[in-house]
């Protein structure tokens, strides 16, 4: 069986990834510091604990399992905290970006398909957004990933590592059979969040504007369901695989729901009330973030066939009930 290193595999991307790889007879390997991940998602392959940040035991990992490919999930990914503290994303996302592509390049481990954000485009309003948009990133989470972009493509040209980047509009949804699902701690996604309201275990959903210059005054995302994205990656290791060439794709579908719209929907779609209290403007957040791109389609074959959102809603409530991870 090919081992392929999965960062962060212990999270709510990662692990769906993990389950993915195992799907397609690959043999996922977890390293993960479970800062904001959990060891019970880890179910599809081996579990290594460790930071990005500690170059030795990388080495040792490189070493012990010798990965055909690396799939990097691990960051930290909150933009409020972001804003707070930066410091904190240079170092975790960029400085442990650099040591796993330094212990990569020494081990030979030359396939990387790394997690990029379409935060790096920044605010670029009423724009459908594709893979040439200039990148302008307006919090310091956008900014470490598009710095690791660049890491990448200079990996690239001095070491022949070759990479698939891709940008997440907003994943949501989880694992149809709900044996992993999104649980973050604290909570910043907007459908766990809801369903926590829905369900009774915080007051209210905070809708945090209600004034941007859109149709009903909520900000526009575009979400795409973990199970469609993860499939990309698989895709996109096969595309290093076959030598293709190191590409961006994007991955949303192309439709964008305010914050409103994914209100209604939940309510549709568990039959129960939302309550929610309008509050101010977020700092950092953009009005309307939206795919504008069909690369992924075209040139890996990829179909985002259960990103509707009320199978995203569905699949999300589904393991909502089902139960947690604990530490
Ligand atoms: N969730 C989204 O909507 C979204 C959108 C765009 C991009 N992304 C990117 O996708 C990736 C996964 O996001 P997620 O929502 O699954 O987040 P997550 O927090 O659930 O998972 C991240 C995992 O990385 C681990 N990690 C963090 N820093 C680490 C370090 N220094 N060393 C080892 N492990 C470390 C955490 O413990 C966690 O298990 C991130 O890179 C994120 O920036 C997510």
């Amino acid at each position: 069986m090919t081992n392929v290193l999965v960062t962060g595999g212990a999270g709510y991307i990662g692990s769906h990834a993990c389950k993915a790889l195992s799907r397609a007879g690959y043999t996922p390997v977890t390293y993960d510091n479970l800062s904001t991940g959990w060891e019970d998602a880890v179910r599809f392959g081996p579990f290594e604990r460790g930071c990005l940040t500690d170059r030795a035991r990388l080495d040792q990992i490189f070493a012990a399992y010798q990965p055909q490919a690396v799939m990097h999930f691990a960051a930290l990914s909150q933009v409020g905290e972001s804003m707070r503290a930066p410091e904190l994303y240079w170092h975790n996302n960029v400085a442990g970006s650099l040591s796993l592509m330094q212990a990569a390049v020494a081990a030979g481990c030359l396939d990387v398909v790394f997690s990029s954000t379409c935060a790096t485009y920044g605010d670029q309003d009423n724009v459908l957004l594709d893979e040439g948009c200039a990148q302008h990133p307006i919090n310091a989470y956008g900014a470490s990933k598009r710095a690791i972009e660049d890491m990448l493509r200079d990996f690239e040209a001095a070491y022949g590592l070759r990479h698939v980047i891709f940008r997440y509009f907003n994943v949501a949804g989880a694992d149809p059979e709900a044996e992993i699902g999104e649980f973050h701690q604290p909570e910043t996604h907007l459908i766990p969040l809801m369903l926590d309201a829905i369900d009774g275990k915080r007051n209210a959903l905070t809708i945090f504007g209600t004034d941007y210059d859109t149709p009903d005054g909520t900000c526009i995302r575009d979400y795409v369901h973990v199970c469609d994205l993860v499939q990309a990656h698989v895709l996109g290791l096969n595309w290093l695989e076959e030598r293709r060439g190191s590409r961006v794709f994007n991955l949303g579908t192309g439709t964008g729901f305010s914050v409103r719209e994914v209100i209604e929907q939940s309510a549709a779609v568990t039959n129960r009330v939302v309550p929610i209290v309008e509050g101010p403007r977020r700092p950092g957040d953009c009005a309307r973030l939206v795919s504008g791109s069909t690369r992924a389609t075209v040139e890996l074959g990829w179909q985002a066939s259960r990103s509707t959102l009320a199978q995203m809603i569905g699949d999300a409530w589904r393991w909502h009930q089902s139960g947690h991870y604990t530490k």
